[in-house]
């Protein structure tokens, strides 16, 4: 039986290790941080999480094969934490030419998820606020992500991966750390943002990228309205997401580049809270921003890389790595796509390794 050690303990690393166990490898995940932690220096707890597409078409593969995924999830498995809800997507007349400059395929107005994500309609102009020139609504997901890491800890406890604790220096380390002893043959690289900071050939592409965000106990009324731009600066996001299972409402957000700052900004906040009643004042029951009732706010760091993702194999120092880092703002939407990927590269370096051996 291959031996794999997946490092790290993010959506990224509990999603590979999962199924790589089930394709028959004995899995270690070695980590930092764990499902329970709230640390700035691990991502994956801070995030909504839902699913709105935002890659371009030739990029979709991600996300294209994480949906089927995750909507069972959502309709078969509760204990799981995520629940359908209508995603609506608003697109700004002043934002119209930024949109198609970037690219941005959450705001495209033709976008090819319309084939992807169920009950897509374009809405009608009657269905507008103000200022928005056109939008959309979709079937989507909210993941409860204080629910759904846990989850995924016990899907691979069952599969019988083991969990170590441990901060790695380098990933000869890694090699040495599988549950079986001896040296693994593979390697799992899913440190997210600290694949920049730690390790033997430090990846400078990687940068953070800030999120703040308002958990509140108000209520979604089934909805998670986003608008492609507001009038507070070109870092700041309106998002809104309400979380299975009682896990309270997401309020967004911001989007700042190279930023580490760890501590929520307490105007950023009222922002936040004051764009989100705004765009949902079914949120307040129309109280304003006064009838909001918050339970924490939040600051995480998604973990931007220039050029994007990187999942390929690489030999360091004679162990065979498999990366799987650099997921920006759609760790959990492009999660089981990707993990496919990385656990297809492992099935290759296995294959190799079995080969040259002969
Ligand atoms: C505010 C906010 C909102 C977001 N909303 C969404 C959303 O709605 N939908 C969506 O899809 N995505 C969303 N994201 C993005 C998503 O959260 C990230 O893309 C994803 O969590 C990245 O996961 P990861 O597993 O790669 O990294 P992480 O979760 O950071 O995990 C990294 C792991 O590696 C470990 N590690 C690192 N270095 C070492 C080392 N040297 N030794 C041992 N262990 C190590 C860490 O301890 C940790 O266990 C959001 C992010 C933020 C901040
Ligand atoms: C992960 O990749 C980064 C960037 O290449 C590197 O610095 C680090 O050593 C790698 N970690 C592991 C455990 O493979």
């Amino acid at each position: 039986m291959p031996k794999i050690v997946v490092v790290g303990a993010g959506v990224s690393g509990l999603t590979c290790a999962l199924l790589l166990a089930k394709q028959g490898h004995a899995v270690t995940v070695v980590a930092k941080h764990m499902p329970g932690d709230y640390d700035i220096e691990y991502t994956s707890p801070w995030a909504g999480a839902n699913m709105l597409p935002m890659a371009s078409e030739k990029d979709s593969r991600w996300e294209r094969r994480t949906w089927p995924v995750l909507q069972r999830l959502a309709a078969e498995v509760p204990e799981a934490g995520l629940h359908f809800q209508t995603a609506r997507v608003l697109r700004r007349a002043v934002d119209l030419d930024a949109i198609s400059r970037l690219g941005d395929g959450l705001f495209e107005r033709n976008p090819w998820y319309r084939t992807l994500m169920p009950n897509y309609r374009e809405l009608p102009a009657s269905e507008l606020p103000a200022g928005v020139h056109s939008g959309c609504e979709f079937t989507s997901v909210c993941i409860n992500t204080a629910v759904y890491l846990p989850w995924l800890v016990g899907q691979c406890a069952a599969q019988g991966v083991r969990f170590q604790r441990a901060t790695l220096k380098h990933v000869a380390e890694a090699a040495a750390m599988h549950h079986l002893g001896g040296k693994a043959d593979a390697v799992v690289n899913a440190t997210g943002l600290l694949a920049c900071r730690l390790g033997g050939v430090m990846d400078s592409k990687v940068y953070p990228i800030r999120g703040q965000i308002v958990l509140v106990r108000n209520e979604a009324a089934g909805l998670m309205p986003t608008v492609s731009g507001c009038d507070d600066g070109e870092d700041e996001l309106i998002y809104i997401m309400q979380r299975a299972l009682g896990g309270g409402t997401i309020l967004g957000g911001t989007y700042t580049k190279g930023s580490w700052e760890p501590n929520p900004d307490p105007n950023i906040a009222v922002r936040i809270m004051k764009r989100a009643v705004e765009t949902l004042p079914e949120l307040t029951g129309g109280k304003g921003i006064e009838g909001l009732n918050v339970a924490r706010h939040g600051v995480g760091l998604r973990p931007g890389r220039e050029g994007g993702v990187r999942i390929e194999k690489e030999v360091i120092d004679g162990v065979s790595v498999v990366h799987n880092y650099g997921h920006a703002g759609w760790g959990y939407q492009g999660s089981w796509g990707c993990a496919e990927r990385a656990v297809e590269l492992v099935e290759e370096v296995v294959s190799e390794q079995a080969k040259a051996k002969l």
